[in-house]
């Protein structure tokens, strides 16, 4: 009686704070469930969507702070692509970016402006892709608009910021067959790339455990964002707001709706000190109220038994870190805070790694050993000419420049995207269902299967190429 009482309280406690639509059953009473919408009569899921090829993919941008400038620069170097179109609210945004455009000798043929210049924009049809650069609030309603007009959409970390988000963003991409992809660049970092190659050989044996992390000290950055809109956010939400960096190459690692799916998570944070103090510092006001703690913590299981561990601190002084860690059978990887492998002996001799007497099974393998590693698995998505250009055209080392790469090439071949609308929902679903979890004393929440069903579809994690294959 006792157990059915407080899980009902704890129901009622989420349904109050979350507004999603959440039911517990008594017979797992300790797993919170939201709701999952019915897939509307005629509509299919959209895993392996192809879309006809584009000769040239005709682009629009939204949102020209920091990081649309940025794109808008690299898109210059991105081949098979135009710059159609630009908009940000705020006009002197988008001249600048006129501006670097035409010292370039490029052309736009359109701009927008104001809150609801994109609206006008989506409506063109000379556009196939809209790239999202807004602040998070403005992601998901930009990029419905533009699926709903028959546009790709390509959006900003974190895509979606709510379960209905995500929900919302799932239908209309299954809706109108189009992509809709989130601009993850972490799983382009060279490090995530070469390592879940490895993984995807099993070098690490069965990947067991993983962790991911968003450790970025904002201290000094807040008030460079447009008009607040990050701190106001972390001020007003629980969980972690930004897991996407640190989930979303580990959930490629682990094949997450690929053959797994994430299951149940449980969350817990710290109290808020420093986050206090940021809003006192910048807006001079007294927030005691500031929902984001200074570190989040996220667990999540697998339906195949594995865990994850995502953490999240934009507050403490912590050093930046990504986590990426993988911990297999046979193996690991870890990217930070210090690069390093090890293998167990039976895989170095599987996979002809060389080591001596001396090798302690303790300690990380040598620079000359990971080089080894290295040479035996290229990411098949990388030669030589590309990695070059990457690195000269930058953006988090090469990284970004990787993702829109990969993003335009297989647009412009017709080919299945990366990332789909259901790893998207996935990584931005764990904000709310964590907040759900610490309002409910770090109870476990389910987390949806936005495949509704197709999670083990698809065989692995893959690359699709121009010449038909899969690597
Ligand atoms: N992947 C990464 O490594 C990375 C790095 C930095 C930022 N980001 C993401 O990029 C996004 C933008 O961040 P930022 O630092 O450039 O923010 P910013 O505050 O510098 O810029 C946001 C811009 O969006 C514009 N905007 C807001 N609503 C709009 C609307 N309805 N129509 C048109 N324009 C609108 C604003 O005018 C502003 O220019 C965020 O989602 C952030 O999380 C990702």
């Amino acid at each position: 009686m006792k157990n059915i009482l407080k899980s009902f309280m704890m129901c009622t406690a989420a349904l109050m704070m979350a507004g999603a639509t959440i039911s517990c059953n008594q017979e797992e009473s300790k797993i919170i469930k939201t709701d999952i919408p019915v897939r509307p009569a005629g509509q299919q899921d959209v895993l392996g969507l192809r879309t006809p090829a584009l000769d040239t993919v005709r682009i629009a941008f939204v949102g020209l702070g920091g990081r649309g400038s940025f794109a808008v620069y690299r898109y210059t170097s991105v081949p098979w692509t135009k710059i159609v179109a630009l908009c940000d609210i705020e006009p002197d945004r988008v001249q600048k970016n006129v501006d670097f455009l035409a010292e370039k000798g490029i052309e736009v043929k359109a701009t927008y402006t104001g809150d609801e210049g994109f609206k006008t924009m989506c409506q063109r049809d000379d556009i196939d892709l809209v790239y999202i650069c807004t602040d998070w609030k403005n992601h998901a309603p930009i990029a419905l608009y533009a699926l709903e007009h028959g546009k790709h959409a390509a959006i900003e970390v974190p895509s979606a910021t709510s379960l209905d988000e995500c929900w919302a963003l799932v239908n209309a991409a299954e809706k109108n067959r189009r992509h809709c992809m989130m601009l993850e660049n972490c799983c382009y970092d060279f490090f995530e790339m070469s390592a879940l190659q490895m993984a995807r050989n099993g070098v690490f044996g069965e990947v067991l455990h993983a962790e991911g992390s968003y450790h970025h000290n904002l201290t000094d950055y807040w008030d460079g964002y447009w008009r607040n809109w990050r701190l106001e956010f972390n001020s007003k939400h629980k969980g972690d707001i930004y897991p996407t960096h640190g989930l979303g190459p580990v959930c490629q690692a682990l094949n997450i709706h690929r053959g797994d799916r994430l299951k149940t998570l449980v969350a817990m944070e710290t109290k808020s000190n420093n986050g206090v103090e940021s809003v006192k510092r910048y807006q001079g006001v007294d927030m005691p109220e500031f929902q984001n703690g200074d570190e989040t913590c996220t667990m999540i299981s697998t339906e195949k038994g594995k865990t994850i561990l995502i953490q999240h601190d934009v507050m403490t002084p912590r050093p930046y870190d990504r986590m990426y860690q993988l911990v297999g059978t046979r193996g690991y990887a870890a990217k930070y805070p210090v690069e390093m492998y090890s293998l167990s002996r039976e895989k170095m001799d599987e996979i002809g790694i060389e080591y001596d007497e001396n090798f302690n099974i303790h300690g990380p393998l040598s620079e000359e050993q990971v080089k080894d590693l290295y040479a035996k698995y290229p990411s098949p998505i990388l030669d030589n000419d590309l990695e070059e250009l990457a690195k000269r055209v930058g953006g988090h080392g090469g990284m970004d420049f990787l993702m829109d790469y990969r993003l335009i090439y297989c647009l412009h071949n017709g080919l299945p995207l990366d990332m789909d609308v259901y790893d998207l929902a996935e990584w931005c679903c764990i904000s709310e269902l964590g907040a759900i979890s610490i309002a409910n004393g770090s109870a476990p929440v389910e987390v949806p299967d936005f495949t509704r069903g197709a999670w083990d579809k698809v065989n692995g994690f893959s690359y699709a190429f121009a010449d038909g294959s899969f690597k």
